[in-house]
């Protein structure tokens, strides 16, 4: 007999297809997770709970669905509003989709059957939500798996999964948590072929930007034009989070963009950019940061600060492989970015004397990057027994563990001239003496440098997602050069 053909995900186009085998897989590893654990009862089923349709404020306005990520690791569900199940000791899969009125059919379109379903999402069987007890009950459950557990980034606790007479069954809800997670931090091959897309279709959104960029534009114009890209060449209906491009000053300002400074200033010549932007695909995040100046042309000041920021990244990427710990990572980059700042004559004095005062922190106040996936900042980072350390800049670091083969990080060193943090290193006895004023004066208003490369940790090191110009030679000659340059805008002469 012919093997089955598994279903994929694709949007047609050039656009990525994605095997339904590769939640399979997930699946699979889950399981066998599951099964390793101290404390597993035999007859366990791991039920979740996917994410909701909710509406804008009070309104009927619907919010622009996407899926939970564990559902979603779990599942590849597109649609809202699902549940699902897995016998651990089987591997057996159900899914649980909504009864739907026959309303949804004029407004919202087709009511597929429960037959459609299994087909698209490969799974053993599709039952309706409403009939979640007893579909569960006829698997014998003995105790029902549910997802509690907190998002080291957010502090947030994830939903447990809930339905009307689940008090008929017994409910663990702590082992799941930390098997789940312990799946999320290593990507299998099929993962790392999706997150290999969403940075090569970001990449090359980026380098659009690049050959776009004119002082005297709006930064949203950037916003909209690497959206555009994603969209139409990549199928990313989603970024992996609100696109920062600050220009001048506010590209020292990190989460930059949001609806307080939403990226709408006037580019300006002399301007530095910042351009911190990912496109997500079927889930699957990216985040990349490109910087370099709006008219082409790097300064001195700006060559130097740049180039101070690739030496650290660069010099990162070579020390990266299984088994090093993050946290020196970062203290390597600190202690390179503080070298180069005496070089360039902002600071002076003694790197491991600026080290001990913390100096680091006042140019990268954050980490120097984190785990990526389904989430941008993806789960993983602190699992039971990993503390952070409590230090300036170590503290913001979101993944506090020993670097191993095939997790997904970002390796995103800056130097920033934040007023607020010079001030108070200008006052701070430990730290003011390190201080040139004069030259430090020179680069208020600079802005800041990041440099946002996504790598997966291989065997013997790393292998380098991201695919952009970096060095300043490359990017004046790729900003110089006019030609090979995508057209976003579609001119109709018929009108
Ligand atoms: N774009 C958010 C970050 O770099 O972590
Ligand atoms: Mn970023
Ligand atoms: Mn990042």
């Amino acid at each position: 007999m012919a093997a089955r053909q598994e279903p994929v995900y694709w949007l047609g186009k050039d656009t990525l297809r994605v095997s339904a085998a590769l939640f399979a897989e997930n699946r699979r590893r889950l399981c066998q997770g599951l099964r390793a654990k101290k404390g597993l009862l035999p007859k366990s089923v791991v039920l979740l709970q996917g994410g909701e349709q909710k509406q804008r404020y009070c309104t009927d306005t619907d919010l622009l669905f996407r899926q939970e990520s564990f559902f979603h690791w779990a599942f590849g569900v597109t649609e809202a509003d699902c549940y699902a199940a897995i016998d651990v000791d089987t591997g057996k899969s159900v899914l649980f989709v909504p009864k739907l009125p026959e309303s949804y059919g004029t407004w919202m379109g087709e009511i597929y059957p429960r037959e459609h379903f299994q087909q698209k999402y490969a799974v053993d069987e599709v039952q309706y939500t409403c009939d979640i007890p007893d579909a569960v009950a006829n698997m014998s459950a003995a105790v029902l798996l549910t997802l509690r557990g907190q998002n080291t980034d957010s502090g947030s606790i994830c939903r447990e999964a809930s339905f009307e007479g689940i008090s008929r069954f017994q409910v663990n809800n702590t082992l799941l948590h930390p098997v789940i997670v312990e799946c999320r931090l290593i990507k299998t091959d099929m993962e790392l072929e999706v997150l290999r897309y969403t940075n090569r279709i970001s990449s090359e959104a980026h380098k659009e930007l690049m050959k776009h960029v004119k002082p005297g534009q709006k930064e949203y114009e950037m916003e909209s034009l690497f959206q555009h890209y994603c969209y139409t060449r990549g199928g990313m209906r989603h970024t992996s989070y609100t696109c920062i491009c600050g220009t001048g000053n506010n590209s020292s300002v990190l989460h930059y963009g949001h609806a307080g400074a939403a990226n709408d200033k006037t580019i300006m010549d002399g301007d530095m950019c910042l351009f911190d932007m990912g496109g997500e695909y079927y889930c699957y995040s990216s985040d990349i940061t490109c910087s370099f100046p709006a008219n082409g042309k790097f300064t001195p000041d700006q060559k130097a600060i740049y180039e101070a920021v690739l030496k650290s990244s660069r010099d990162v990427l070579a020390a990266l492989k299984p088994g090093v710990k993050w946290t020196e990572m970062h203290r390597l980059a600190d202690r390179v970015h503080l070298e180069e700042l005496v070089k360039i004559g902002i600071l002076s004095g003694s790197v491991e004397d600026m080290l001990k005062v913390h100096m680091g922190s006042v140019f990268m106040p954050h980490g120097l990057g984190h785990l990526l996936g389904i989430d941008v900042h993806d789960v993983g980072g602190y699992p039971e027994g990993v503390e952070r350390i409590d230090e300036p800049g170590l503290k913001s670091l979101r993944m506090g563990r020993l670097v191993r083969e095939r997790m997904v990080l970002t390796v995103e060193p800056g130097i920033y001239f934040i007023n607020h943090l010079l001030d108070q290193a200008l006052a701070n006895p430990a730290q003011n003496g390190f201080i040139n004023n004069q030259v430090l004066a020179r680069f208020r208003g600079f802005g800041g440098v990041r440099i946002e490369d996504d790598i997966a940790v291989t065997a013997n090191g790393v292998e380098l997602l991201t695919c952009v110009p970096r060095t300043v030679e490359e990017i004046e000659a790729f900003m110089a050069d006019t030609s090979k340059s995508f057209s976003p805008v579609v001119v109709s002469d018929k009108f």
